[in-house]
């Protein structure tokens, strides 16, 4: 991304931060199972609203999906009247299915992720060996963002900022004075997201989190996931610019690209890959739907044998 990019986007983030209603409502939903942050964000003068980084729930043993986690989001959105015009996913889940076709059927809402879902689309695609019929094109998305582009929750201003490293379709969304990171960044006390997906880059990731930091030290900021952290016995995922350019473990001013990467990248090669990778990528590529269904009517999970 050119430096120019960068600035004409910083200035359209300070556009947003200033807007009209800049100050949205959040309620959070923690699944303890995939250790997913799910946010509903909402206007209180419009009660328009967004849902963010669903989770359908799934056992990875039965082979069984149900919806009480969506479900909790259903009732707290009918409970307060809200109208939802977004299902937004900050990028295809390796470690949770979403929730969001099932929700879209219950509460409305397009459905948006990342434009560069399509690369995640073209390398998942193959090692599943998806076939022809599966479009990798983004095509099962009603909307493919852009960095800089532009939406609204009501009367609230909102930019979407590409944010690759992780994977490289990831994307933060600024809304009013509130930003829904994704993985990027995580509480202060646990870190940053690993980079070593296929696709992932502990550079890109390094760069987009300064970018996220460049924003006003009071942002408040959402996270997607929290694993506690050696100090802490409790859950959490709201935190400020400020705490995490004073405190975060791996990336608090000072820290330069380098010594990010190397230490990035030796944690990385330590960790396992995530306990539900198989079924929730097959199903997040797919917008959330699940891979269509064979024959005699049944619809399958792969597990490619020494591919990942
Ligand atoms: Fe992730």
């Amino acid at each position: 991304m050119s430096d120019h990019h960068l600035a004409a986007a910083a200035a359209q983030v300070e556009a947003v931060l200033q807007g009209r209603g800049r100050s949205p409502m959040v309620r959070s939903f923690f699944d303890e199972p995939t250790n997913t942050a799910s946010h509903v964000v909402y206007d209180p003068e419009t009660l328009y609203a967004a849902v963010i980084d669903s989770v359908l729930d799934y056992d990875a043993a039965s082979g069984r999906t149900s919806y009480e986690s969506a479900q909790a989001i259903v009732d707290f959105v009918r409970e307060h009247g809200l109208t939802v015009q977004w299902q937004l996913e900050t990028h295809a889940h390796a470690d949770h299915l979403s929730a969001a076709p099932w929700l879209q059927e219950q509460l409305g809402g397009k459905l948006a992720i990342g434009a560069e879902i399509t690369v995640v689309q073209d390398v998942f695609g193959k090692i599943f060996n998806a076939g022809t019929r599966f479009a990798r094109d983004g095509s099962q998305f009603d909307r493919l963002f852009r960095d800089g582009d532009r939406f609204k929750i009501g009367n609230i201003e909102a930019i979407v900022l590409h944010v690759p490293g992780h994977t490289p379709a990831d994307m933060a969304f600024v809304i009013g004075d509130v930003a829904f990171i994704g993985d990027t960044l995580f509480m202060p006390d646990y870190g940053t997201a690993r980079a070593d997906f296929p696709g992932g880059d502990a550079r890109q990731l390094f760069r987009s989190i300064r970018r996220l930091l460049s924003l006003p030290r009071e942002t408040r900021i959402f996270l997607c996931h929290d694993y506690k952290a050696p100090e802490r016995d409790y859950y959490a995922w709201e935190t400020s610019v400020g705490a995490e350019r004073d405190a975060n473990l791996h990336v608090h001013e000072g820290v330069t690209e380098e010594e990010f990467v190397k230490m990035r990248t030796e944690r990385d090669a330590t960790l396992s890959l995530p306990k539900l990778i198989m079924p929730s990528v097959q199903v997040n590529m797919r917008g959330g739907q699940l891979p269509e269904a064979e024959d005699n009517g049944v619809r399958y999970i792969k597990i490619p044998i020494n591919r990942l």
